[in-house]
């Protein structure tokens, strides 16, 4: 994947082949002169770059060693005998990476590069969950932070939610911290949510059992929640033809009224496998620059720039200082990593249903 050339011009070259339609000339040029430089320090300290499907184009088509989904790169940061490990993604993703590799360096390009589900959900909220509920298995999305992977029995993706749910052979499962994946995961699972409430009789029959099958939190993405039924209304009007995919992350209505849902890898291939001539795509808008960029015959319909402001903090200049200056070292503490570990490893060994690409 990453263009490693051996001058500024050879890596312009070929960052132009790709991206001659996505980014302005002018801009390639400035960074093609970064991206040559990350590659070459990258290859000086043996490093390794993880490029998340949602980094802008010139740095998701010239950096990385690796790109893909939060399961994918969770696999490759699990598998690299590379060190250090930079990952070009949000912080909970750097994390999972030093919980994987307690013994090498794991660096973030930006300190700001956070996540509204990981911001909504604190490790103090799951132990009073397991408090309520006794017993009941708790799953976490990997979109939150150590100390709350910590509490929990077993790490999922949006590509393995409903296998990691089905792992567990009881009626009940805590599932957080993300309603609307929660919501579509019930929805394909054939399971009844709740969410936590102070009532203690909520959920549960005469005698005290529980008796619903999903318990969810009320954490959103601050993204794909922005996205609606009337967007998709809109566009289907003006484009008959046009496929939509959401991400889980979207409202039970926005995936509903879509022709596709999946993790953002899943929503690649989907479009690589798809003929039809036209896509819009409700989730973070530069993958849908990336996308186009693969694939120039198809068009990616934009309903505005839907960025993430998390992701949208990695840029090549911060990835080059990262590498340059050694910044930011994502630590775990060790009792905490421990226990956050054994969750992951719990949702590696159920087996991923895509592949990443390099
Ligand atoms: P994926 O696991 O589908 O890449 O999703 C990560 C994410 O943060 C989506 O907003
Ligand atoms: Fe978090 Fe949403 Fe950004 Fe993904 S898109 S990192 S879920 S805020």
């Amino acid at each position: 994947m990453s263009i490693a050339e051996h001058s500024v011009d050879a890596t312009y070259h070929k960052m132009r082949e790709r991206l001659k339609d996505v980014v302005p000339d002018a801009e390639l040029r400035y960074k093609a002169e970064l991206a040559f430089e990350i590659n070459r320090i990258k290859e000086q300290r043996r490093a390794v770059i993880l490029g998340h499907n949602y980094m802008e184009p010139a740095l998701f088509h010239s950096v990385p060693d690796f790109t893909g989904d939060s399961l994918e790169l969770c696999r490759k940061a699990a598998q690299t005998n590379k060190d250090p490990i930079v990952f070009c993604g949000v912080r909970f993703m750097a994390e999972t990476a030093k919980i994987l590799n307690p013994d090498k360096t794991v660096l973030l390009p930006s300190l700001q590069a956070g996540c509204s589900l990981a911001a909504s959900i604190t490790a103090e909220d799951v132990r009073i969950l397991k408090k309520q509920f006794p017993g009941v298995p708790v799953v976490t999305y990997i979109n939150t932070y150590a100390d709350v992977k910590a509490e929990c029995d077993i790490v999922c993706t949006s590509s393995n939610a409903a296998a990691v749910i089905e792992s567990f052979k009881t009626d009940t499962v805590i599932f957080l911290p993300d309603e609307y994946l929660a919501k579509n995961v019930a929805r394909e699972t054939g399971k009844h949510i709740i969410f936590p409430s102070k009532d203690p009789l909520v959920g549960k029959n005469e005698n005290g059992d529980i008796e619903y099958k999903l318990i969810g939190w009320h954490g959103k993405c601050e993204v794909h929640e922005k996205f609606t039924v009337e967007d998709i209304r809109n566009v289907r009007k003006q484009f008959p033809d046009v496929v939509v995919l959401a991400h889980p992350e979207c409202s039970p209505e926005v995936v509903e009224a879509s022709d596709y849902s999946g993790s953002t890898t899943a929503m690649i291939k989907y479009v690589e496998k798809t003929k039809a001539p036209r896509y819009l795509l409700l989730t973070e808008c530069s993958m849908g620059d990336n996308i186009a960029a693969e694939n120039p015959e198809k068009e990616m319909l934009r309903l505005c720039s839907v960025r993430c402001p998390h992701m949208n903090q990695i840029t090549l200049e911060d990835t080059l200082a990262s590498l340059r200056e050694n910044r930011y070292v994502i630590n775990v503490p060790e009792d905490i990593r421990v226990r956050a570990h054994r969750a992951v490893m719990r949702m590696l060994e159920i087996g991923s249903p895509v592949a990443a690409k390099d």
